[in-house]
């Protein structure tokens, strides 16, 4: 068996510590790490991790695209040795699977993406940095040395924010710059709006903000876009937000206090962070900035998967943000063959949001991606079990999507190809 992983040695693992009455640190089914990480987080961390957009149809959709479709497992094919590897912009992955980029995680851990960038960099994954992180690029690079990582931009009002982080993103040795199109605003979020909770405004998710050279500057100009902020009454949830507020921005309390900058800075991100007003010609002024690959993220119709490559696109992320933007949207597994069809193999096409097993991720291979992201499943386990924990859902995820493989009857990711899978009888 080639690579770091082996779904083998993954169980005899399991099995035999078992012998001596150890279990694994988090169970082996994603879909339980939900309920378990609960019980973990405060409710508002849980409620902004679990949500999605409206009555959360999308979320269900995601989880059933993937039931419409079944796997025709093929026989005596010498399926003694497989290769997991995929080739992606010029690296060599173990296997088809990258983290995306989810913001805020010192809400599930207070090691939040240092321990993500630790645990996906022992195995060689990619973990995709969220413009949303709650710790600032280059010191999560510090934990990976060499290993992959890309970057995730939203592209805010300036278009100077968006170079410097960019050329950040460059010079921490990011392999490519992935840019998340469905989030131009916040969709809208029961779970959230009924707690009345969002974390930026705690000072939370904004560390790649406040440690930037432009984003500090601009900090300091006013606003010309600001709507009038509702009088807040002085009560003790008041104080305990500033306080928290104080305590989460980089520098000292003390002197945060004194001048005011955490409030500055959350007044600057709440009214530059998006940009509903961005239109496809803009792109092209990445490639003016930097001459990575360029994903675009949040791709569900064939013609903007067209749109992409004729702007010369390096890449799609099939994504509807994990279901957090647009109530009801089609699934991604529903959204990748017309995709892929396309797409017609000119650019990598990856695809995020709802992928809970190897199942899952061989489903989506066969209809024409490239490889699969996972969002939530970390993070849970991220919560239960800190670094191992992520350490543990990668390790299980790929275990359990190489024995699909080759109890499927494939040995190599190119043997994954449509004819491995049909349409479900029920969904027909
Ligand atoms: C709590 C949370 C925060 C997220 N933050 C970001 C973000 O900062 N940038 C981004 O492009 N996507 C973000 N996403 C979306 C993920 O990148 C990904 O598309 C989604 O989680 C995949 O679906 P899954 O959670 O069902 O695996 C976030 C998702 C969650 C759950």
């Amino acid at each position: 068996m080639k690579g770091i992983f082996s779904a083998l040695d993954r169980q005899r693992f399991i099995y035999l510590t078992g012998v001596s009455g150890k279990k694994p640190a988090i169970p082996t089914d994603l879909n339980t790490l939900e309920a378990l990480a609960k019980d973990r987080m405060s409710p508002e961390a849980f409620a902004y991790i679990a949500g999605g957009a409206g009555v959360e149809t999308t979320i269900s959709n995601n989880r059933h695209g993937f039931d419409q479709w079944q796997i025709v497992p093929r026989m005596l094919r010498d399926v003694s040795q497989c290769d997991l590897s995929v080739q992606l912009f010029g690296q060599k992955l173990p296997a088809p699977l990258l983290l995306s980029p989810v913001g805020v995680l010192e809400m599930a851990h207070r090691k939040a993406d240092l321990a993500v960038g630790a645990a996906a960099a022992s195995l060689g994954v990619p973990y995709i940095f969220s413009n949303q992180a709650s710790v600032a690029m280059e010191k999560v690079c510090e934990v990976m040395s060499d290993s992959p990582r890309w970057f995730q931009l939203y592209w805010s009002r300036s278009n100077e924010l968006v170079e410097s982080l960019v050329k950040r993103a460059e010079a921490c040795g990011c392999g490519a710059i992935v840019v998340t199109l469905d989030t131009t605003m916040l969709g809208w979020r029961l779970r959230d709006l009924d707690m009345a909770y969002l974390p930026f405004l705690r000072g939370k998710g904004i560390a790649q903000y406040t440690s930037d050279p432009v984003f500090r500057r601009l900090m300091q100009e006013p606003d010309d876009n600001s709507a009038p902020a509702p009088r807040q009454s002085l009560t003790l949830d008041t104080l305990l937000s500033v306080a928290e507020l104080m305590r989460a921005y980089p520098g000292g309390l003390l002197k945060n206090v004194r001048s005011r900058a955490p409030l500055k800075a959350v007044r600057k991100f709440i009214n530059i962070y998006t940009n509903p007003a961005l239109q496809w010609d803009q792109l092209s002024l990445l490639r003016q900035y930097t001459k990575l690959p360029i994903l675009l993220k949040g791709i569900l119709h064939p013609d903007d998967a067209r749109n992409a490559i004729d702007l010369g696109i390096d890449g799609i992320v099939v994504s509807n943000h994990g279901g957090r933007q647009v109530d009801g949207a089609i699934s991604t597994i529903g959204a990748l063959p017309g995709i892929a069809e396309a797409v017609n193999r000119q650019i990598p096409v990856l695809l995020d949001s709802g992928v809970r097993c190897g199942a899952d991720m061989f489903k989506a291979l066969a209809l024409g991606a490239n490889a699969v992201c996972i969002g939530r499943p970390y993070v849970y386990a991220l919560a239960l079990a800190g670094e191992k924990g992520v350490n543990e859902v990668i390790r299980n995820l790929v275990a359990d999507f190489e024995l699909t493989m080759r109890l499927s009857g494939c040995r190599s990711i190119d043997e994954i190809t449509p004819a491995t899978v049909v349409k479900s009888e029920l969904s027909k």
